[in-house]
């Protein structure tokens, strides 16, 4: 695919915080078929490449094209309205994106079905447990059939039988849906296992992509490169 029809670019994007420098001079595109892994410390801007990508924050220099209808957003935190149903949360950007109501209900029960989540519709954010909230978070993402997904963290709040389970559940997701996906993480293991490329973020807005290989010498290489900006 070329530069023209690309569903997402970056030119020479600069965002800063006060003088925070949080990205520094980033270009990129983002393809049909890419899976983009997003590696790096805490505090480093992973989340802002997300929120540039969601039109939550605005470059402070450069220019980023957006040729994306709808966008899946899976948030570090649930972000779940406390005051709506399960269901109603799934429903919502449905409604938002004028899907016709009897259409968001079966769309959002199929999503929280393949979530585990069944029997839940009508329980409130407060009466769910963290991973059941992630998985509230993942069904509304999918349900609104997006054509890009923003992964920040899913599932860094969760034990590690839930994370694997979890895990599977997207992989299978994302088998029958293949879209364009953006996951940021803290792990090199959970990154190789979903992404075919590779950005590792540095301290002062350095982003630098990896080139991908699946063998063990590149898992051992990444996990290295990952403790060094850490
Ligand atoms: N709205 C904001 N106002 C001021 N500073 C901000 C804002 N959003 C983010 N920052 C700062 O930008 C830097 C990057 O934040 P970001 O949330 O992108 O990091 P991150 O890599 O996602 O970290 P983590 O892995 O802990 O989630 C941090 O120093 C943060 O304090
Ligand atoms: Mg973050």
């Amino acid at each position: 695919m070329n530069a023209n029809n690309s569903l997402i670019q970056f030119k020479n994007i600069n965002k800063t915080f006060g003088t925070l420098e949080v990205i520094n001079d980033l270009s990129f595109e983002v393809n049909s078929g890419d899976i983009i892994g997003i590696l790096g410390p805490s505090g480093v801007g992973k989340s802002t490449i997300l929120k540039l990508i969601a039109g939550l924050e605005k470059p402070t220099k450069g220019i980023l094209i957006n040729n994306t209808k709808k966008v899946g957003y899976v948030f570090q935190e649930p972000r779940l309205l406390p005051w709506k149903t399960t269901l109603d949360n799934v429903r919502l950007p449905l409604i938002v994106s004028g899907i016709q109501k009897k259409e968001t209900t079966k769309k959002a029960l199929h999503y929280l079905d393949k979530m585990g989540l069944n029997g839940f519709e009508t329980y409130y954010p407060a009466q769910l447990s963290g991973g059941m909230l992630q998985r509230v978070s993942l069904a509304r993402a999918f349900a609104l059939e997006p054509d890009l997904l923003l992964l920040d963290e899913p599932f860094s709040a969760l034990d590690l039988r839930l994370k694997s389970v979890l895990e599977t559940m997207l992989k299978e997701l994302l088998a029958e849906h293949p879209i364009p996906v953006l996951y940021v993480s803290h792990s090199p293991e959970e990154i190789v296992q979903f992404a075919n490329r590779i950005f590792m973020m540095f301290a002062g807005g350095i982003i630098e992509e990896l080139p991908v290989d699946e063998d063990d010498d590149f898992k051992e290489f990444l996990k290295d490169a990952f403790l060094m900006t850490v």
